[in-house]
């Protein structure tokens, strides 16, 4: 599958089928779009969108985030788990604040990517969303979209299988529509390519994935190994 057709196909179904209107999809400023995806990390959409909207009022930008206490900001995270998230949210602000003058390093994501809790697939979630800019992502939602796409075996989380995920991730990456890609990516994969009963019947790309014409869905991606 080219690269253009997989675009081409990809927002196709992104404009009939992606979600268009989350909180955090109008006004997409870096802060608003790393809350989101530090909250979207390990918890789902739904859940996200009450704790996303009462953080947002509490905490308009990264100055007040960087300026509050600690307990307040865990506190406003109660409930969504993963307490180390919210912890590296303050922290990631004050380094924002001190060494940034407030502003995210989107330039570079190298810079993102060693803040606190950003990783290098948040790191390109972020800039591609808020810039537009190229930056590739393969969070879980990609690397289950790209593991039965292309019947990659092994655990994705050994390096010997990343990097060639990483590849292909870049291979697909288009240069334009860079908001609307990223999103569509993890959309597909949250909402048809899911980890049980996957709805590869509505997929755009059932004629093509190789693990479906295996009938070997469930087999990918492999879990790690004990
Ligand atoms: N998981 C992580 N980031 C996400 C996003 N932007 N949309 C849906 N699921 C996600």
């Amino acid at each position: 599958l080219s690269p253009d057709e997989f675009q081409r196909r990809l927002m196709a179904w992104f404009d009939e089928y992606g979600r268009k209107t989350l909180p955090w999809q109008h006004d997409t400023t870096p802060y608003r779009v790393w809350v989101s995806e530090i909250m979207l990390q390990q918890t789902q959409v739904a859940t996200v969108i009450p704790y996303y909207e009462r953080f947002m009022e509490r905490f308009p930008d990264v100055h007040a985030l960087a300026g509050a206490s600690q307990d307040e900001v865990l506190h406003l995270w109660t409930g969504l788990g993963y307490y180390a998230r919210g912890r590296n949210l303050h922290k990631a602000a004050q380094v924002v604040v001190n060494e940034y003058d407030g502003e995210f390093p989107v330039q570079s994501v190298d810079a993102m990517a060693a803040l606190p809790g950003i990783g290098r697939s948040t790191a390109g979630a972020i800039i591609s969303i808020s810039t537009g800019e190229r930056a590739v992502i393969l969070d879980g939602n990609v690397k289950r979209v790209l593991t039965r796409l292309h019947a990659v075996e092994g655990w994705p989380g050994r390096p010997k299988i990343e990097r060639p995920l990483w590849a292909l991730a870049e291979r697909y990456t288009p240069h334009e529509r860079l908001p609307d890609h990223t999103q569509a990516m993890m959309d597909l994969g949250a909402t048809l390519c899911r980890r049980g009963s996957p709805s590869c019947l509505l997929c755009p790309f059932e004629d093509v994935c190789l693990a479906h014409a295996r009938g070997q869905e469930k087999r990918f991606p492999e879990s790690k190994p004990k």
